[in-house]
């Protein structure tokens, strides 16, 4: 029975649901894989800060690091489904989801510098990888930069003979796996959030990494030996849920734009610095070998290595391996 009085309770329920709809912040939950203390958990945290600021509150960011919500294949999953709305995932994870020009950035020796890196994310291939990602329900915001790769195990790997047979953690790229092959190191993909447990058991040998992850996974606790071969590349792209972020208020995502473009500046500019600290209290905690490569070892990993560019030609496409090339210089 409709009574003037309960029309008046609903109508009183229905001012206040709206009133508290209006207030409610819009959440973005942003899952990665790294801790907070690396070049991407503070590049994250930045973000934050800055989003919350400059909408007043209107958004929260929940940062969740390490793997607590989600590892690496889930994780892409999960920003598909909308379970989460943001994630920086390395550009060697793209493969599976069907983006496998993407992997051109795991070229071994491509990149003479970060200066080359950055001129690839930031001209037309940069967003031209994004726009791969739209089908897949996904927009990528910004590249973010973490250095060079480095190899490790519990032996000294200095020339490639050493690799001989060693099981090596890689990322889901074919581009990685190739890369090992070529070194005749046996890849085995694994989660990062899986990789301190399966050195310490002794599931696979070494991995190849930067040092604010292994400082910060304790990978350098069950490694002993590290190569400074700088022979790859790490960096993330920001992405988001596509349906999400073409859903929220004009203004709210401009604001959110600035706040990620400057959350780019900081993550890009602190993260050399980041691993290069992260180095020193690796070699000062006195448990790793820390090996320089001389230049004569760096050509024969560059001889071993370099074919695997035009093997990846098939996979990743030689026009993309060619803009790379062309904007790397
Ligand atoms: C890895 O899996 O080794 C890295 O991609 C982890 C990361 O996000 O830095």
């Amino acid at each position: 029975l409709f009574t003037r009085r309960t029309g008046l309770v609903l109508a009183a329920l229905m001012t206040l649901g709206t009133a508290a709809q209006a207030q409610a912040p819009i959440v973005i939950k942003f899952s990665h894989v790294v801790a907070n203390d690396t070049p991407k958990g503070k590049g994250a945290i930045r973000f934050k800060e800055l989003a919350e600021q400059r909408t007043n509150g209107r958004v929260k960011v929940e940062v969740y690091p390490n793997s607590q919500l989600y590892k690496d294949k889930e994780e892409m999953e999960a920003l598909q489904l909308g379970s989460v709305q943001m994630l920086a995932p390395s550009l060697a994870k793209f493969g599976p989801l069907g983006a496998k020009e993407f992997e051109v950035f795991d070229l071994p020796f491509l990149f003479k510098d970060t200066a080359a890196f950055r001129a690839v994310t930031d001209g037309p291939l940069g967003a031209d990888l994004f726009k791969k990602l739209e089908p897949k329900g996904i927009k990528g915001l910004a590249y973010w930069d973490n250095g060079f790769h480095i190899m490790s195990a519990n032996k000294p790997l200095h020339h490639v003979a050493d690799f001989k047979g060693m099981k090596m953690r890689i990322q889901s790229s074919k581009v990685l796996d190739a890369q090992m092959r070529a070194l005749g190191a046996i890849p085995q993909v694994m989660a990062f959030s899986e990789l301190y447990q399966a050195l310490q058991t002794g599931v696979v040998d070494g991995t190849e990494g930067v040092p604010s992850n292994f400082l910060t996974q304790k990978i350098s606790e069950v490694q002993k030996h590290m190569t400074l071969s700088n022979h790859g590349h790490l960096a993330y792209a920001v992405i988001v849920n596509k349906k999400f972020w073409d859903g929220l208020p004009a203004d709210i995502r401009t604001q959110l734009e600035g706040a990620i473009k400057d959350a780019t500046t900081y993550a890009n500019a602190i993260a050399a610095t980041e691993n290069a600290t992260a180095l020193d209290k690796i070699k000062a905690s006195g448990k790793v070998t820390v090996y320089t490569p001389t230049p004569d070892e760096i050509n024969e990993w560059k001889k071993a290595l370099m074919p695997v560019h035009k093997e990846m030609e098939s996979r990743v496409g030689k026009a993309t391996i060619d803009a790379a090339y062309k904007a790397a210089g």
